[in-house]
């Protein structure tokens, strides 16, 4: 057994060693692969892009010796040995998938920030008494394979490992056919059961949304994240020639969908006078989806947020009935396809993000998630906490998104000392 030899630093020693231009070049050596030509990072879930990127992290644990482990869902744990290997490690991390269109920032931050972290300890030369674990989840975008947060879902045994590996991409390809190439990514990894117990768990991430650079602060201590309920809407009309039907001859799926779409954003609109509900159709497919016949078949999407679950429960339970009744001749079927309760982050992982904020002197401000993240499902297995850092004009989930280095290392000094904490409890 590895054993402490040297006096507890100072938690101030451990933070000062955070490197901000490493950080900064990390970024931009990540962000190089799926890069976009707008400025962004495509880079889906189990891609050919997700496995160079997995491999580029490899390549770093592997010149700084520290250990990789995989497991059955692809997440990537990249471990620094702690002086008790036997006691539960404290896990950091996010996601390395984006969007379609997505920025350089969401999900990469969390796992760049946790790497910097394990840099840090290193060159402080410092022990901690339990390993630190850099976690790089699966697909947590749900943009290539829906819905997402399936590698923290799987982990946290949220949703069955079996229905996960059956979800299929618009191409027909399967999680558990596109799985072992990004596995193969890193060849030096060891293989892992899925989830294991966790001391703690505390994620960096941007915070996607206004408020820090409003309230010119530099960090978000995270009280929780708003609930979320994803559904799936499919209306089957018939196919029909668009010069000899009739109008009230078509079942038009299109037609249908519309109809539905607009009803539920008037009835949420009526429901909903601060504001406050956060609905988002951001999918629409259409069969045979040609110009000259009648949509017989259409497909929305619909993302529903609110921080009371009360309200976000009812919301979602009214879809069906507004739909029904907007279908005309077709048939409509609602399907739930995920379902988060509101989370509430407390506990040590929140009190150490707090207390490092505080005694490192940066300007913050409490406030809840309105984007989900991975450590939603992290908080049903272990006490869990989130570090915000501001992104401008709060743009995310777009190619514009940007952070300064000087706030990401801002975060990263937060997060250093609150796992150098974690880890030493
Ligand atoms: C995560 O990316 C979300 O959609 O909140
Ligand atoms: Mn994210
Ligand atoms: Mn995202």
């Amino acid at each position: 057994m590895l054993t402490v030899d040297r006096p507890r630093p100072s938690d101030q020693v451990v933070a000062a060693a955070v490197d901000e231009p490493r950080l900064w070049s990390m970024h931009m050596d990540l962000a190089a692969i799926g890069a976009t030509a707008a400025g962004g990072v495509c880079r889906l879930a189990l891609s050919a892009e997700d496995a160079s990127a997995r491999s580029l992290l490899a390549s770093w644990a592997g010149q700084a010796g520290w250990r990789l482990s995989v497991d059955p869902i692809g997440n990537l744990f990249i471990r620094r040995e702690g002086a008790e290997p036997s006691l539960e490690p404290v896990v950091t991390g996010s996601h390395i998938d984006t969007q379609p269109t997505g920025g350089r920032f969401d999900g990469a931050y969390g796992v760049l920030a946790g790497i910097e972290v394990l840099r840090a300890l290193d060159d402080a030369h410092v022990t901690t008494r339990r390993a630190i674990e850099v976690a790089v989840w699966t697909n947590e975008e749900g943009c290539r394979f829906s819905p997402g947060m399936m590698g923290s879902e799987a982990f946290a045994a949220l949703r069955p490992l079996e229905k996960m590996l059956e979800v299929t991409d618009a191409a027909g390809v399967s999680v558990s056919q596109a799985l072992p190439h990004v596995i193969a990514a890193t060849p030096n990894a060891s293989r892992r059961a899925l989830g294991f117990p966790l001391h703690a768990y505390v994620e960096a991430h941007i915070e996607q949304g206004p408020e820090l650079e409003r309230a010119g602060r530099t960090i978000g201590v995270v009280t929780g994240i708003q609930g979320t309920c994803r559904l799936r809407v499919e209306v089957t009309g018939e196919e029909a020639h668009a010069g000899t039907t009739r109008r009230s001859q078509r079942r038009d799926a299109l037609l249908a969908a519309i109809r539905m779409v607009h009803a539920i954003e008037q009835h949420v609109e009526a429901a909903d006078p601060g504001d406050d509900v956060r609905l988002t159709f951001g999918m629409l497919k259409l069969r045979p989806n040609v110009p000259s016949v009648v949509a017989s078949w259409a497909y929305f999407s619909i993302d529903l947020r609110h921080s009371s679950d009360e309200v976000m429960l009812r919301l979602a339970g009214e879809i069906e009935g507004i739909c029904r009744k907007h279908a005309g001749g077709c048939e409509v079927q609602v399907t739930e396809i995920q379902r988060a309760l509101a989370t509430r982050f407390k506990g040590a992982a929140f009190d150490a993000v707090l207390a490092a904020t505080r005694s490192l002197g940066y300007p913050y401000m409490e406030l809840p998630s309105g984007a989900g993240h991975d450590a939603r499902q992290m908080a049903c297995v272990c006490p869990s906490a989130m570090v915000f850092v501001p992104c401008a004009g709060g743009i995310s989930h777009n190619e514009a998104e940007s952070a300064t280095s000087t706030d990401l290392a801002a975060g990263t000094r937060v997060l250093a000392r609150a796992l150098y904490e974690l880890a030493n409890s």
